[in-house]
């Protein structure tokens, strides 16, 4: 449903509640927005498409809010499918509009689509503007956060940064929940990797006054900007969140998982200030990854399994790797029933991150826990909490 941001621009952005994994890959229980907008000044300018499963509906509501008008550009921030899907449908239904991008942008666009962009683009570099009258917008190039031709641009008049995949969140827009959790998760799992560029990004807007944020996905941010922003500068730092220990288990016949519900008794009794378990092999994978990043210590605890570890172990393990985990605590313990393999597997993975302090104390589980393992496991609660 469209709403007004300011006097002049308009979200015509759509829900999708229907979606059954978003990328492909996470679970959206409460669906996703694709989120468009529309800047009415001398000149009209769209701000991205949406996602071709949602064309129809995005089309509509560019109609209410253009009441007969034609769009003078489409401005295209990011070219990924989710937002770009509906750029060709756009195009030809409005032959004079002009497609705003970066040369990066539109590579992708003839990789995507088969229409002829002779003399229908306009092509920017970083900090370009574009007059659209009253005010202009001025574009930022974020590269990899978390596509190559990935753009931001600021409105000089109503001082919104469009800012966008940053700043997004899962959710449907009429989702009642907080921002922070599916945020966290949106970030981690899909941002993650590019921490570097996301602070480049950060100090490039810093130079702007931004009153609102337009992101992608998810609620435009029109109070309280420093939290997220403080927000985006801990997470795309790899600074731990919280002081707190995931328990991360991969269990084949619940011995494992014992071990490591126990291990969260010692480590509460302890004192640690927050402990959360997730079973890696039932449990949503891109909540173990953001729960990995939110808090500063890491406990793993695997079965071996065919001379190496419970194979979610690996792929949770991977994922981390592969969004540059690092700066954290990791303590380990492992289950073998004939010769114990997950630890040196876990530690061959962890061994290549940056900067984990990794607990000496290793704790080898025979099968199932008994009270001889009570010592060590007490003595890697110490470890891991820095006892
Ligand atoms: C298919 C399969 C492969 C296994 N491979 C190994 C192995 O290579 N080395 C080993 O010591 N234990 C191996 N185990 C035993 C498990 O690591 C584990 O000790 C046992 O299943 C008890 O823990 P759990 O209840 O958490 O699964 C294997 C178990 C299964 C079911
Ligand atoms: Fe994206
Ligand atoms: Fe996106």
């Amino acid at each position: 449903m469209n709403q007004k941001i300011t006097d002049s621009v308009v979200y015509i952005g759509v829900d999708d509640k229907t979606i059954d994994l978003f990328e492909s890959q996470y679970v959206v229980p409460n669906g996703v927005s694709y989120n468009s907008y529309l800047i009415e000044d001398e000149k009209i300018a769209v701000m991205d498409s949406v996602d071709a499963r949602k064309t129809a509906e995005w089309i509509e509501n560019l109609e209410t809010a253009l009441q007969g008008k034609a769009p003078d550009y489409l401005v295209v921030l990011h070219m990924e499918p989710d937002h770009a899907g509906s750029v060709q449908v756009l195009a030809e239904k409005y032959p004079e509009m002009k497609l705003v991008g970066n040369a990066k942008t539109f590579m992708m666009m003839q990789q995507f689509f088969t229409m002829d962009l002779t003399d229908r683009i306009v092509t920017v570099k970083e900090g370009d503007t574009l007059s659209l009258g009253s005010r202009t917008l001025t574009f930022v190039f974020a590269p990899m956060v978390h596509w190559p031709e990935v753009m931001v641009a600021y409105d000089s008049k109503d001082k919104i940064l469009f800012s966008a995949d940053g700043f997004g969140k899962f959710g449907a827009l009429d989702t009642d929940e907080d921002w922070i959790c599916e945020s966290r998760r949106y970030y981690f799992n899909i941002v993650g990797k590019y921490g570097m560029q996301v602070q480049a990004l950060l100090k490039k807007t810093a130079a702007f006054d931004i009153q609102k944020i337009c992101p992608l996905h998810g609620p435009v941010l029109t109070e309280n900007l420093g939290y997220y922003l403080d927000k985006y500068s801990t997470w795309s730092s790899y600074t731990p969140e919280d002081d707190g220990v995931l328990i991360a288990y991969a269990s084949i016949h619940g011995h494992t998982a014992k071990a490591a519900k126990k291990m969260a008794e010692i480590l509460k009794a302890k004192g640690a200030k927050k402990v959360v378990l997730i079973d890696l092999a039932r449990d949503d994978m891109s909540k173990a990854i953001e729960d990995a990043f939110r808090y500063d210590k890491l406990l793993l605890a695997g079965a071996s399994y065919n001379a190496e570890v419970f194979p979610c172990m690996e792929s949770f393990l991977l994922h981390l790797k592969g969004k540059n985990y690092q700066n954290r605590t990791v303590g380990m313990i492992e289950n073998g029933t004939w010769a114990p393999s997950a630890a040196k597997c876990m530690k061959e993975i962890v061994g290549k991150m940056k900067n984990i302090r990794l607990c000496d104390t290793v704790v080898t589980i025979r099968s199932a826990m008994k009270e001889t393992d009570l010592p060590e496991m007490e003595a890697l609660a110490d470890e891991i909490l820095g006892k």
